[in-house]
């Protein structure tokens, strides 16, 4: 078996879908190993998990540094020297240099609360329920420079109901993040993705089965 793809997580707080990264890496023909996690927050929640794991963590704060391509030329230092291979976006609320994204092309995904291209930036499901859509979701896609944009890797629908709230709403989505990230690096990590002219590949396919996951309702 080749070798598992040392992967990084970046978080800025809870970290739920770092921690289902985790937890899915676990298994051992899981193609990647979560190699490291690192924060822009000290207080990010999600650092004790990582720590109880035995996962190395670190914080970066970007206070630390005078603007935005430092502390992402620290951020990407860093990262090459642990030896990363993949980097895993979970809820890391920083906007990147168009640099640092193009440096980890096609190596960096991010999983984001909504169908993608609706509802990109914050407050999705409050949005989504305004906006009255019957579906929300949540999508796993590569990182590009223009926020919440690039190619889509996988998608799941989640319904909404007629009694739903912002918070009932997200966590039926997150429930789904949880299920797809995981998914989404393993597809990476093992090498069954391409982009060709923007739109994901899957084992050479462009639509094959399960990159659009439906929940039973
Ligand atoms: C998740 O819902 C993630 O999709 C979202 O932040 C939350 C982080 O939660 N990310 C974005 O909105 C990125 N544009 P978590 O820390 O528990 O994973």
């Amino acid at each position: 078996m080749s070798e598992r793809k040392r992967t990084a997580v970046l978080i800025s707080g809870r970290g739920s879908n770092m921690a289902a990264l985790v937890n899915a890496a676990r298994e051992p023909s899981f193609p990647a190993e979560i190699s490291m996690v690192l924060s822009n927050r000290a207080d990010a929640a999600g650092l004790a998990f990582a720590q109880e794991q035995g996962i190395a963590t670190m914080v970066l704060s970007h206070r630390d540094y005078a603007d935005r391509i430092a502390f992402d030329a620290a951020l990407d230092a860093n990262l090459r020297i642990a030896g990363i291979e993949i980097v895993c976006l979970a809820g890391f609320m920083r906007i990147l240099t168009p640099w640092l994204v193009e440096r980890w092309r096609n190596r960096m995904i991010n999983v984001h609360p909504s169908l993608l291209p609706s509802f990109k930036g914050l407050d999705t499901h409050a949005r989504a329920l305004e906006t009255g859509v019957r579906v929300h979701g949540c999508t796993v896609h590569f990182v590009r420079a223009e926020m919440d944009e690039g190619p889509i890797i996988l998608q799941a629908a989640v319904p909404v109901r007629a009694d739903d709230t912002p918070d009932t709403l997200a966590a039926r989505v997150l429930e789904q993040e949880h299920v797809i990230y995981p998914k989404g690096l393993a597809l990476l990590a093992a090498g069954r993705l391409q982009v060709e002219n923007e739109r994901t590949v899957v084992d050479g396919e462009r639509m094959p089965r399960d990159v659009l996951v439906v929940p039973r309702v």
